[in-house]
């Protein structure tokens, strides 16, 4: 006998995120990602997921971001999906932790020359005050990768991995009669439980 429920929260995203991307016109994707400093004042941006399994769900970017520097302190993040056409949202909490060295240097190959350039030449999240600025750190990364064939990875650029312990499926019904079901992790499994909407 096994002690894995025959459903996980898992399955029941991948049922979901399939629906969604049936549905949603464009980026079903595109989640919200929450985190805290150290002495728990929040903040929020929208990412792409771009990778999930039962290990938990994956998102790239500059780890010396303000969501890096967050995490760094604070290593637990909460992701948020809201799907329109679908009436359905997903939120998701759990702990943070840095993806492989070789799944991040899969990911980063596979953009095109282009993006890899642009992570590579922005500082994410600081100030800059000239106008051009941007514009000129890119050429200047350019340049110095020009005879370079293949971008390497910066060390400052990979994936979180949010590794959940709580889910919680939202789906409208009429009259306000919304459906919400939590599934919290206990040991090996889930135990599930529906709170009022
Ligand atoms: C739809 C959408 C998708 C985005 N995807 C990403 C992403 O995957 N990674 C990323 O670093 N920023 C992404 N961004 C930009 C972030 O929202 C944010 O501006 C950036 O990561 C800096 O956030 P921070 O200063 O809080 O670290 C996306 C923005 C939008 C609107």
């Amino acid at each position: 006998m096994s002690d894995v429920p025959l459903s996980t929260p898992f399955d029941e995203f991948a049922r979901w995120f399939a629906e969604a991307k049936a549905a949603e016109p464009t980026l079903p994707e595109a989640m919200s990602v929450a985190t805290a400093t150290a002495d728990g004042s929040p903040s929020l941006r929208m990412v792409l997921l771009k990778a999930f399994d039962e290990r938990g769900f994956v998102f790239y970017t500059n780890f010396e971001s303000r969501k890096g520097d967050e995490l760094a302190a604070n290593p637990r993040a909460a992701l948020c999906f809201h799907w329109k056409s679908l009436l359905k949202q997903v939120r998701i909490e759990g702990r943070t932790e840095e993806v492989t060295k070789a799944e991040a240097d899969a990911y980063f190959a596979s953009r095109v020359r282009g993006s890899q350039i642009a992570a590579t030449a922005s500082p994410q999240s600081r100030p800059y005050h000239e106008p051009d600025a941007f514009e000129k750190i890119l050429k200047q990364t350019e340049a110095r990768l020009a005879d370079v064939a293949t971008v390497p990875r910066p060390t400052y650029w990979s994936g979180y991995r949010v590794m959940p312990d709580v889910f919680e499926f939202w789906e409208e019904r009429p009259f306000r009669l919304h459906d919400r079901l939590v599934y919290r992790r206990a040991g090996q499994g889930w135990t599930t439980e529906r709170l009022f909407p």
